[in-house]
């Protein structure tokens, strides 16, 4: 399992991986990542504002989202709000280095706006934004960003962005579509907890509907893909993988 890194817990996890950001971020003058929501992200965000922060490289590390409730910034739901409570309220970062996806406004608008901010801001190859680092999470349904398994399309949509509807509450999100995310240098999937152990069997090991999880079509062309896990997650992964 050569791009599959697994871990005890999900502090484990996300320190190994918080490690291996900022060591690979802190090469560089400047550094896009998108960020995820999710359990496994909010812990990564704790750890980094406790053991990095006061680190250079907050000022050269663009932030964005790769996917955002269609809520106000201070609502529960927010990604943002969940990253502003865990991390930026608690190092120093220059404003213009965070790209907020604006829930708040209309959709469809904000998924046009916030495109045109991810194609001002970053280098192009292939003729689609390049990210240095995006990092996923994975839905127990397979979905990975806002993603979800009955709206694959969105994982071949021409757009930067495009606008998703959550299949169980119909709440609207923005999200990266799948050819931007596997246009990046380096995708990182955060996967933690025992609710997850099938649905990464199922995508790891290609087993039953794999296929049809949105989560199984990240492929990034510049073959950079990565599973940070847990044992509880990992736990039906066939040791030969
Ligand atoms: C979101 C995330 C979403 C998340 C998965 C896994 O907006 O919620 O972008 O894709 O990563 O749902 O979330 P958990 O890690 O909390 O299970």
């Amino acid at each position: 399992m050569r791009n599959i890194k697994i871990f005890e817990n999900p502090v484990e996890t996300a320190s190994n991986f918080g490690d291996y950001f900022i060591k690979t971020a802190s090469k560089r003058e400047r550094f896009h990542i998108a960020l995820s929501g999710g359990s496994t992200p909010r812990i990564l965000f704790d750890y980094l504002a406790g053991t990095y922060k006061t680190s250079e490289a907050w000022k050269y590390i663009h932030l964005f989202w790769g996917d955002e409730r269609c809520v106000p910034p201070d609502d529960d739901e927010s990604n943002f709000r969940m990253t502003e409570e865990h991390l930026l309220k608690k190092i120093t970062m220059p404003s213009e280095n965070i790209h907020r996806i604006k829930g708040e406004d209309n959709p469809n608008k904000e998924a046009v706006r916030y495109g045109e901010e991810v194609r001002s801001n970053l280098s192009y190859k292939t003729g689609l934004p390049l990210f240095d680092l995006i990092i996923l999470g994975l839905g127990e349904d397979g979905h990975t960003a806002s993603i979800f398994p009955n709206q694959m399309g969105l994982l071949n949509s021409q757009d930067i962005c495009q606008v998703a509807v959550h299949p169980g509450s119909g709440q609207k999100r923005i999200t990266l579509t799948g050819n931007v995310i596997n246009n990046a240098a380096e995708v990182i999937f955060l996967v933690t907890g025992d609710s997850k152990k099938e649905i990464l069997a199922e995508i790891i090991n290609k087993s039953e509907k794999w296929k049809t999880y949105p989560a199984a079509h990240i492929h990034p062309v510049s073959g950079n893909l990565k599973w940070y896990v847990d044992k509880a997650a990992a736990r039906l992964l066939q040791t030969k993988v």
